[in-house]
C-alpha cells in the first residue's frame, strides 16, 4: 500500500498553483513543485514557507523537458499530479500561438505519459471556463456546449480535455478531473502570496490594484455597451483561497473513485459581477477612488459568463465561501505588500 503523500504540483509556484500547496500542506500532503520561474518569483515559496512553517520541495524544471520530469517521478512516489504549468493570458496567446500549443499541450502530454508509466492514478487538470468560448446563455453548467474558443489560449484548454478524454477512453489505469475555473481573484489573507504578473497585467484586478497603487495611471474599462445591467461585461470572479480549496476537494474525491474516469466541473460562485461592480467594490472595501474610465471592447471578451455551480456542491462538497469584499481586501493588501517590498 503507498502511504505516500506526495503530490507532483506542476507550476505550483504559480498565482493558483501556490495557493493550492498552502492548502495541501495545511491538509498534510506533502506537495513537490515543479515549476522553472518563468511566470513566478521565488520570493512566491518564501511566502509559502512563512504561511506554513514548511519549505516545499521545489525543483526548477521546464515541464515540457520530459527527462527533467521524469526525474520526479523516478525520486518521488507520487499519488496524484496537479497540472497547473501552462501559458494563461488570452490577448498573449492571439499573438503567439505556437507558444501555447506547444507548451500547453506538450506539457500536459509529458505529466501523462509519465502517470501512466509510473502508475499515478489521480489526476486533477487546471481548465478554464474559456472552454465555453462565446456561451448561448450567461449561466453555463458543466453539459453546456463547448462554442469555438475564442483565442489559441481556450483552445489548449480545449484540446488538453480532449487529449485527457481520450487517454481515458483508450482505458488507461487514470482517473482525471478537469476543474474549470472562472475568474480567479483575490490572493492569501497574509499578503504572503498574491498574483504576480510579470510586466503589464492583462487579468481585471491586477490591473484595478497597480492602478490603485500608482504603478499604472488608469484603468480603462473595455466597453461600456454590453447588453448587461450596467453596460460592462459579467464574469464570475472567485477567490484563490476558494479555488485553492476545491483542488482538495477534488483529490478527495479522486481517491474515493475506482476505474477509469474522466469528469469536469465548475469551479465559480454561482453569481455573476460586472466589472463596474467589481470596481465600485474594490473602492468602497478599500475606500479608495480609483482612476478610471471606459474604453472601446477588448476582441475576444465574451459579453457575460457565470457558472452554474451546483455540480461542485453535489459532487465536491464545495462552496465558495469567501465574498467579493474579501477578494478585493486580499488583492490590495497583497499589492500594498509588493510594493513595500520593493
Ligand atoms: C475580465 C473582465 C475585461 C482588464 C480570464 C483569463 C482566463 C480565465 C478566466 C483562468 C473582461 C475587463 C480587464 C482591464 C477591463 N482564467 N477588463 N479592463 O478575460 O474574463 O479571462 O479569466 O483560466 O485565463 O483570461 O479575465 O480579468 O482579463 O477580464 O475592463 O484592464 O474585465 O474586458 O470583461 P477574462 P480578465
Amino acid at each position: 500500500m503507498n502511504n505516500s503523500k506526495h503530490i507532483l504540483v506542476t507550476g505550483g509556484a504559480g498565482y493558483i498553483g501556490s495557493h493550492t500547496v498552502v492548502e495541501l500542506i495545511n491538509q498534510g500532503y506533502v506537495p513537490v513543485i515543479a515549476d522553472d520561474f518563468r511566470n513566478s518569483e521565488e520570493r512566491i515559496i518564501s511566502g509559502i514557507e512563512k504561511i506554513t512553517e514548511v519549505s516545499p520541495q521545489t525543483h526548477r524544471i521546464d515541464v515540457t523537458d520530459l527527462g527533467a520530469l521524469e526525474y520526479l517521478f523516478q525520486k518521488y512516489s507520487f499519488i496524484g499530479v496537479i497540472h497547473f504549468a501552462a501559458y494563461k493570458a488570452v490577448g498573449e496567446s492571439v499573438a503567439s500561438p505556437i507558444k501555447y500549443y506547444e507548451n500547453n499541450l506538450l506539457s500536459l502530454i509529458n505529466c501523462i505519459k509519465l502517470c501512466e508509466k509510473y502508475g499515478v492514478k489521480n489526476v486533477v487538470f487546471s481548465s478554464s471556463c474559456t472552454v465555453y468560448g462565446e456561451p448561448d446563455q450567461a449561466v453555463v453548467d458543466e453539459q453546456s456546449a463547448l462554442k469555438p474558443a475564442n483565442s489559441p489560449y481556450g483552445a489548449t484548454k480545449q484540446m488538453s480535455e480532449l487529449i485527457l478524454q481520450d487517454v481515458v477512453r483508450s482505458k488507461a489505469d487514470l482517473k482525471v478531473l478537469s476543474l474549470r475555473y472562472f475568474n480567479p481573484i483575490g490572493a492569501h489573507p497574509s499578503g504572503e502570496i498574491g498574483e504576480l504578473p510579470i510586466g503589464a497585467p492583462s487579468n481585471l484586478v491586477p490591473y484595478i490594484t497597480q492602478t490603485a497603487i500608482g504603478k499604472l495611471a488608469e484603468l480603462t474599462v473595455f466597453g461600456d455597451d454590453y447588453d448587461t445591467e450596467d453596460g460592462s461585461c459579467v464574469r464570475d470572479f472567485i477567490h484563490v483561497m476558494d479555488l485553492a480549496n476545491a483542488h482538495l476537494k477534488g483529490l478527495e474525491w479522486l481517491s474515493n473513485q475506482e476505474g477509469q474516469l474522466f469528469d469536469v466541473v465548475n469551479l465559480g460562485t454561482g453569481k455573476g459581477t460586472s466589472v463596474l461592480e467589481i470596481i465600485h467594490t474594490f473602492e468602497k472595501v478599500n475606500d479608495i477612488s480609483l482612476n478610471w474610465k471606459f474604453g472601446k471592447r477588448r476582441d475576444g471578451d465574451v459579453s457575460q459568463i457565470y457558472a452554474d455551480a451546483s455540480k461542485a456542491k453535489q459532487q465536491l462538497n464545495w462552496v465558495a465561501q469567501k465574498s467579493l469584499e474579501d477578494s478585493m481586501r486580499d488583492a490590495w493588501i497583497w499589492e500594498q505588500k509588493l510594493a513595500n517590498a520593493k
